[in-house]
């Protein structure tokens, strides 16, 4: 039986991924505000290393896989907290655990980045430079100056090209990292998005060439996918699974 952490289980995506690997027969040690095996605030440094010092305890130091899936939608405020989870709050704990992933069989993580890492310009990269240099003072500092659809679409490029710059020292470690870039997903964290009298139209105006958006379920079975033997040779992608949308909005971009 492998033991598979997820970050965010409690809801959504990370709850759907949940109950695939659970019906696989394998063992979920889950992460989350409240109601799951480990409860931790991963917005801050302190909850990130209780979370993943609980983690530790529970295995025994050695995990098959890890899902960074917590995370914040558009809408939310204080933007700085979009900041300081999606970003700081994923990478902390990929880090952290990697150790633990090199002891397990066949190891892999996969954080989830968004198809908005293409649909959002880099007019000013201070805040994604700030988070790349791993200074999360500064970015928390700076995200008030950019709107709440740049943050989050920050956050996920951000954590895209951490995944990507890490391809080289987590195969040295033998263990695969990838991310996965979702459209829209139905879940509570877009519903937040659909709610709001500006960020609402613009999902809505997204076009989604499969004409309509994910279940859960059909965003979770890629994540087991990248997870799981059959992508053995995967590593440091990007996979885009959005229905379509970023092949109509950038067809140039490859
Ligand atoms: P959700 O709101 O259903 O689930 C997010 C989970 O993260 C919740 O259980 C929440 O309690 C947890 N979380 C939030 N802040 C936390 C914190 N400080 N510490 C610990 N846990 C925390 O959202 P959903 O949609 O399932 O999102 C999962 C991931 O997928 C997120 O990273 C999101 O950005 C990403 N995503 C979602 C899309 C969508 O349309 N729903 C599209 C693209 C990416």
């Amino acid at each position: 039986m492998r033991t598979i952490v997820i970050t965010g289980s409690g809801s959504g995506l990370g709850a759907a991924v949940r109950a695939r690997i659970e019906a696989a027969g394998d063992q979920v040690v889950g992460i989350d505000l409240r109601g799951q095996e480990i409860e931790a605030d991963l917005a801050t440094a302190t909850g990130r290393s209780s979370a993943m010092n609980a983690v530790l305890d529970r295995t025994e130091g050695k995990i098959d896989g890890l899902v960074v899936c917590a995370g914040l939608g558009p809408h939310v405020q204080p933007r700085s907290l979009i900041v300081s989870v999606n970003y700081f709050g994923a990478v902390e704990v990929l880090d952290g655990l990697r150790p633990a992933l090199a002891a397990g069989d066949r190891p892999a993580a996969v954080a989830i980045s968004s198809n908005s890492i293409g649909m959002v310009p880099v007019d000013d990269p201070a805040l994604l430079d700030a988070m790349l240099d791993g200074t999360e003072a500064e970015a928390v500092a700076l995200a008030p100056e950019y709107d709440g659809s740049s943050v989050y679409a920050h956050t996920k490029i951000a954590l895209a090209r951490a995944v990507r710059r890490r391809a080289q020292v987590w195969g040295d470690a033998g263990v695969r990292l990838n991310a996965i870039a979702p459209g829209p997903v139905n879940t509570p964290l877009l519903q937040g998005s659909l709610d709001d009298a500006v960020l609402g139209p613009l999902v809505d105006a997204l076009p989604i060439p499969l004409g309509r958006r994910a279940d859960p379920d059909d965003v979770a079975a890629s994540v087991v996918f990248l997870l799981g033997p059959d992508a053995g040779f995967v590593h440091g992608s990007v996979l885009f699974a959005d229905g379509g949308t970023d092949a109509v909005v950038r067809p140039t971009a490859v």
